[in-house]
């Protein structure tokens, strides 16, 4: 981005040879789930390690579906972090189960797993947990508890392809991997979404559930079940193939960038920077820093805005919404207070291939200021 010019939050880095993937889809009249949505899961499974890869209309229906899939609804229970979008929380309200909200490490922003085991009640059927902004949660623990309890495993990678904990990549540690393709993410078609699992079985379910309930043995389709339309169009998956050919090297920028906001912030005494453990890889959807008691973040949004700088909160405390708040009537501030100081004092920075380590040292200059 030039001097001058203004800084928004994210814009996405469509290159021109993905804007032609997408026409020669257009023009070929095949506009629905079709070859290129095949190579594009195919490239993700291969990419991740998982046996299975199923492309859905968006990061929400593929959580839905993951649920659903698993059987769960309405007397079950689901352990949830506290802090996430929305969507984490709502996918599992609407199913029927209940979303039980565990507070989050204030460090890593991700579930905490020290609470996990005391949320657990009879009826607890799964636990989906978030890799939030990109960086892994503690998934093998979580692996472990969920085998002691006898639990199902949905990862919320919405924010984390390419994410990985000991070069293992998000997605493949639980029963279901859960991706986005929302334009804040590494590659987007705008709305996309994506499902990894090594299970046969579900990988079966989750294919007839995103397409009507249609059901392929021996060749031979049937309409099996009741299913959705969740499907992710051709030209999607055109842009996505297209854009998926540099995850790594988007990533690797990323971290650069990353690198240069942890150097010019690291003296910064009014905000806490993100923490990265040693055997994780970031994928950075986000930087999210959490800024002191005594700085008011919705002032300081305001006021980067008039410098050129687009800020944003990084996402919310779930339970503290008026739907969960009026529905659940839980005492956030009490259970969740890790939760409620990233979602009261946590900012995300722009971070994205289209900046430079200029852009990246006039925002931070401009924060100090
Ligand atoms: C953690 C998390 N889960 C789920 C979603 C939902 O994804 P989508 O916007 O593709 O529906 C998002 C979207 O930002 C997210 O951040």
């Amino acid at each position: 981005m030039k001097n001058g010019e203004f800084i928004p939050l994210m814009v996405p880095d469509i290159h021109p040879e993905d804007i032609d993937a997408v026409a020669m889809v257009l023009r070929s009249g095949m506009l629905v789930q079709g070859e290129k949505v095949a190579e594009f899961e195919t490239n993700v499974s291969k990419y991740i390690g998982t046996k299975n890869a199923i492309a859905v209309s968006n990061g929400t229906s593929s959580l839905y579906l993951a649920l659903i899939a698993l059987g769960i609804g309405q007397g079950d229970e689901v352990i949830v972090p506290a802090f996430s979008f929305m969507a984490t929380a709502n996918a599992v309200e609407l199913t029927g189960a209940k979303p039980v909200f565990v507070d989050i490490s204030a460090e890593t922003f991700n579930i905490d797993i020290n609470l996990i085991e005391k949320a657990i009640t009879r009826k607890t059927r799964a636990i989906m947990p978030v890799h939030e902004f990109g960086l892994a949660c503690d998934i093998n623990e979580i692996i472990s508890i969920a085998e002691k309890h006898h639990l199902k495993v949905i990862e919320d990678a919405a924010c984390a392809l390419g994410a990985a904990e000991n070069s293992q990549y998000t997605g493949t540690f639980g029963d279901i991997g859960s991706f986005s393709f929302h334009p804040r993410k590494a590659i987007t078609s705008g709305e996309g979404g994506m499902l990894t699992t090594n299970d046969d079985r579900i990988a079966f379910k989750l294919r007839a559930l995103r397409n009507h309930g249609i059901e392929i043995n021996d060749g031979k389709s049937e309409f099996a079940l009741a299913g959705y339309n969740f499907r992710m169009t051709d030209f999607q998956a055109a842009l996505l193939l297209s854009q998926f050919a540099r995850l790594n090297e988007i990533i690797d920028y990323k971290d650069k960038l990353a690198q240069v906001y942890f150097t010019e912030l690291q003296d910064c005494n009014k905000l806490i920077l993100p923490h990265v453990p040693q055997n994780k890889r970031h994928s950075w959807q986000s930087f999210h820093v959490v800024l002191h008691d005594d700085i008011d973040r919705d002032r300081l949004i305001i006021q980067l805005k008039g410098k050129g700088i687009g800020t944003n909160l990084g996402a919310q405390c779930m339970p503290f919404q008026k739907f969960f708040r009026e529905k659940y009537k839980l005492n956030c501030s009490k259970l969740f207070p890790n939760a409620m100081k990233a979602y009261f004092k946590g900012l995300v920075l722009p971070l994205y291939g289209l900046l430079d380590e200029n852009n990246i040292r006039y925002i931070c200059n401009t924060i100090k200021d």
